[in-house]
């Protein structure tokens, strides 16, 4: 009889994507989702395998959990409260404590699981690792809001003196925000937990995601989506602070080869492991990708100086790790793109989708314009 997995946040981007590939492996796969109105809007997602059984529930809710996890071998834990908006007590609720009680289920109901797998995130590493000429490395924390305030981006050793940064690995935590923190904590939960009561466990600190599926709906999150919807309503995309900020961008399908790859491998155990593109790229060339994608770069990007509390200037993971295990991203940032136009197309996405999300970052101050 096949193994049973049990995919909670099934229904969304990624688990979704994973959901496909566990079925073609001939494994028997339920989805715990709650269909969150965030990201799904109150509907059912068109492309859910139908091969798998789909359980409305929260991640929250134990009697749910403990129903869902009978028999089950694997646990994928993809279900995220997510954005950057000042609701700062959801993402605990549902990232923190939801991972939690996962473990709780586990451990009082004695369920013998092979391997718990969790969906962590690049931004648990803040603003990374940065380097000065010398090669002495520095490790900064949050940009001061004066230098936001005066359209003085990066990150410097003193005035003038600009850091550059470094490739970061698992090594290094310094989250800054709700959400990272909440994934930090996910981290924490699951591996020490796991550890304690003899659950493996593997985290996949994952890079910026991209591929069809991704929810319209964010507010913030998500460059391949922001962009592509701007291209495809003629709308010119307003990029923040200089646009030279640099980002490693990874395809769902080498994502999902990585979430298979670390189910089947024991020596994945234990280990948080970065999962990104390898290639860095500014979020004016990541822009320009999409514009040409289209067909539509006569549509210039606006730079109106524009910044978001709370951005990391950099991010960009050292995949080392998992490379050392086997795994190596494959596909192009062009075809992350082109797969998104093409999930776009007989989808309906509201016109207004941009400016609600552009005036509900203003209104509750994430983003902010600096003063030159
Ligand atoms: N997409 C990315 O670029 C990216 C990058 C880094 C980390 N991650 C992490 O990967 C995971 C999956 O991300 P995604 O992009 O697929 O997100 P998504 O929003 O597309 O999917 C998350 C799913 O979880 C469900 N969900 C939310 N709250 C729930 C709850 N309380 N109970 C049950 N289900 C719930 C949602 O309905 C949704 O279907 C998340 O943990 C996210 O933090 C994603």
């Amino acid at each position: 009889m096949s193994e049973k997995v049990l995919v909670i946040g099934g229904a969304g981007f990624i688990g979704s994507h994973t959901v496909d590939v566990l079925i073609e492996e001939g494994f028997n796969v339920t989805i715990l989702d709650n269909l969150s109105e965030r990201v799904h809007r109150g509907e059912l997602p068109d492309y859910l395998n139908s091969k798998a059984q789909l359980v409305v529930g929260d991640v929250r809710n134990k009697e749910e959990l403990a129903l869902c996890l009978k028999d089950v071998s694997y646990v994928y834990n993809f279900a995220a409260y997510q954005d950057y908006m000042t609701d700062f007590s959801s993402f605990f609720s549902t990232n923190s404590v939801g991972t939690a009680l996962l473990y709780e289920v586990i451990v009082n109901e004695r369920i013998p699981i092979k391997k718990v797998i969790i969906a962590s995130s690049q931004f648990v590493q803040g603003e990374g690792v940065y380097k000065n000429k010398a090669g002495k490395l520095f490790y900064p924390g949050p940009r001061p809001k004066t230098d936001l305030d005066n359209g003085l981006w990066d990150h410097y050793e003193k005035k003038g003196e600009k850091l550059d940064w470094e490739w970061t690995s698992e090594n290094y935590s310094n989250p800054t925000n709700s959400y990272s923190i909440s994934k930090h904590s996910q981290e924490l939960i699951s591996l020490n937990l796991g550890r304690q009561y003899e659950i493996p466990t593997v985290v996949l600190r994952y890079s910026i995601v991209q591929g069809s599926r991704q929810s319209f709906f964010n507010t913030y999150s998500g460059a391949c989506r922001i962009f592509c919807i701007h291209y495809e309503k003629d709308i010119p995309p307003v990029i923040y602070e200089d646009g030279m900020m640099c980002r490693d961008f990874v395809n769902i399908n080498d994502a999902v080869k990585a979430n298979l790859l670390v189910l089947k491998i024991d020596e994945a155990n234990w280990k948080i492991l970065n999962i990104g593109g390898g290639k860095s790229y500014s979020i004016l060339e990541f822009s320009s990708e999409v514009a040409k994608c289209f067909g539509k770069t006569h549509i210039e990007p606006k730079l109106p100086g524009q910044y978001r509390l709370g951005d990391t200037r950099n991010a960009c993971s050292d995949i080392s790790k998992i490379r050392a295990l086997g795994w190596e991203p494959k596909n192009s940032i062009t075809e992350s793109i082109l797969d998104y136009i093409d999930y776009m197309k007989n989808r309906k996405i509201p016109d207004s989708l941009i400016e609600d999300s552009i005036k509900s970052m203003i209104n509750s101050g994430v983003v902010r314009k600096a003063k030159v």
